[in-house]
């Protein structure tokens, strides 16, 4: 059995959510409270997760047998190398998309999801807590355009009300939907709510 001591936080949702932000923000607030925090993001930049990030770069992601083998050994790698490691030491861990993305995307690309969270959940701890930014497809698609990024091969839209049906469909005791379309601050103060409802000992 893990022993787990820290607390693993996962930030997930489509593209142009803000999961980054709320990364930082949380990361900043949970500091200032004494906790040691490690933050990281998946895909990693590791062999694995380098391989899909560049086929989407590209244009044209994929095969999606090829897609879920690469990133299930970027998580794979990720588990062991950092995340189980800095969970053992009592830091809390704050990601920014965990498996979760991959029940949305991979699931989106017509891959039973309660199959992929089965075969994550094999070897991924789950979470003690994740937040899905939710906003509409539309409102994510007007934050990436403005932000100059291009869309890649995963940002088209009807892709991305997919991603996001699914995201809905989810239901474990640690999944929570927060309404992402106010500025950061508001959704960080939504978020601290949450984290001190779960988590407690914190002010
Ligand atoms: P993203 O968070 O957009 O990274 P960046 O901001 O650095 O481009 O992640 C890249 C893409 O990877 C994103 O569109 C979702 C996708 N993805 C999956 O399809 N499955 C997964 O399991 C994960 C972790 C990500």
């Amino acid at each position: 059995m893990e022993k787990r001591r820290g607390k693993l936080i996962v930030f997930e949702g489509i593209d142009g959510t803000g999961k980054s932000t709320q990364v930082h923000l949380l990361k900043e607030y949970l500091e200032a409270q004494g906790i040691e925090i490690v933050t990281d993001y998946e895909p990693t930049r590791g062999e694995w997760g380098m391989r899909v990030r560049a086929a989407a770069a590209s244009g044209k992601r994929l095969p999606v047998e090829e897609e879920v083998d690469c990133l299930l050994r970027d998580r794979r790698e990720h588990v062991e190398q950092l995340i189980t490691p800095a969970l053992e030491r009592g830091r809390w861990v704050l990601l920014d998309r965990y498996y979760p993305s991959m029940l949305a995307y991979q699931g989106a690309t017509g891959i039973n999801p309660a199959e992929l969270q089965r075969l994550n959940e094999s070897f991924a701890p789950q979470p003690d807590a994740a937040f899905w930014l939710d906003i509409p497809v539309e409102v994510a698609l007007k934050r990436i355009h403005n932000r100059g990024a291009s869309n890649d091969a995963f940002e088209q839209r009807q892709f991305l009300e997919a991603c996001r049906s699914i995201y809905a469909s989810l239901n474990a005791p640690w999944w929570h939907r927060i309404d992402a379309s106010a500025d950061a601050q508001s959704v960080h103060a939504r978020v601290r709510e949450q984290i001190k409802n779960l988590i407690g000992g914190i002010s």
